[in-house]
């Protein structure tokens, strides 16, 4: 089915089928994102983005995307200059964007802000994160990357490690992952493991799901271990996030106990969950995988944008 018009506010907006078809052009269009093709599939269209979160490499790799599909781009990323400080609420704010452009990616630090936004939009609307809500396009890229290592989603057992309670990237990744039947382990500190309203609807998918508290312990039976940051700026108090901050670190010592072609991914900014020292070692895909953000989103804004001829 054509995914054209279609807001994407959650990963599950998308079924396997969609994003499979997606991943598939990503690949296709792996030149044009390096600059190697010239595209104008996207001539006359506007991309409209809207931060009110920092950002660099959601919001750059999707403003690359439109510009290498030939589109134009729209652009703010200071909240601080908006008239939302002004007092506009986001369906005001959304409702003039939506006419400035033709497909809006939005950021902002409220759960279900993209849900919320996509009433008001005259177009198709994108989640680029929300709150401790879904990042279904970091997603994309996490899958795309999983494919491109290992060829297949499936048969991976994939450790997603860090901060599972707030962390946005992993409520998608866990979802989408339970979709393909992939075989998941949850590593957090008690205080950060994946929230119960979320494991229960991992159970009532049927997904294949293990608790943990250490890499050490699982790191043997790994595929792919997704580390992710621990999101100080959601936690209530700071002294809860001292108590946890720093508890993982991927090392080369690690490594070296995992499983025989483990890769390791992370969807960025990492604050020292990564030792430096694993960025040359060839488990590394954590900076592979930013770069895949641009033909990622490039193939989801021509599913969007019903853009012929593109890939
Ligand atoms: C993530 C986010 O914003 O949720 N960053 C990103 O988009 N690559 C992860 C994070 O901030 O830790």
């Amino acid at each position: 089915m054509s995914f054209q018009g279609r807001h994407v506010c959650h990963i599950a907006d998308m079924t396997v089928a969609d994003v499979d078809r997606v991943l598939d052009a990503a690949e296709r269009l792996l030149p044009a994102a390096r600059g190697e093709r010239t595209l104008e599939a996207a001539k006359g269209k506007i991309l409209a983005t809207l931060f009110f979160e920092p950002s660099t490499r959601t919001r750059l790799s999707f403003e690359s995307a439109m510009h290498r599909l030939g589109g134009n781009v729209i652009s703010v990323a200071e909240p601080g200059s908006t008239s939302a400080t002004k007092g506009e609420t986001l369906a005001d704010t959304i409702r003039m964007v939506s006419s400035y452009g033709d497909v809006v990616v939005l950021r902002h630090p409220r759960e279900g802000a993209a849900r919320l936004a996509s009433r008001y939009s005259r177009v198709p609307v994108i989640n680029a994160g929300d709150g401790a809500g879904q990042h279904p396009t970091q997603t994309l890229t996490d899958l795309f990357t999983i494919r491109k290592a290992k060829g297949e989603i499936r048969p991976n057992t994939v450790t997603i490690a860090g901060d599972l309670k707030y962390g946005r990237t992993v409520h998608s990744l866990a979802q989408a992952l339970a979709m393909y039947g992939a075989e998941m382990v949850f590593v957090a500190p008690e205080s950060l493991q994946v929230p119960a309203d979320m494991r229960q609807h991992l159970d009532a998918m049927g997904a294949r799901y293990r608790l943990a508290s250490t890499l050490e312990e699982v790191v043997g039976e790994t595929d792919v271990l997704y580390m992710t940051r621990i999101q100080k700026e959601r936690f209530p108090d700071l002294d809860e996030y001292r108590k946890v901050a720093g508890v993982f670190r991927v090392t080369p010592s690690l490594l070296a106990e995992g499983k025989k072609g483990i890769v390791v991914l992370h969807p960025l900014p990492r604050v020292g969950e990564i030792d430096p020292a694993v960025d040359d070692t060839p488990a590394a895909k954590y900076f592979e995988q930013a770069a895949y953000g641009v033909p990622v989103r490039m193939a989801l804004l021509a599913e969007i944008l019903g853009l012929k001829g593109v890939a």
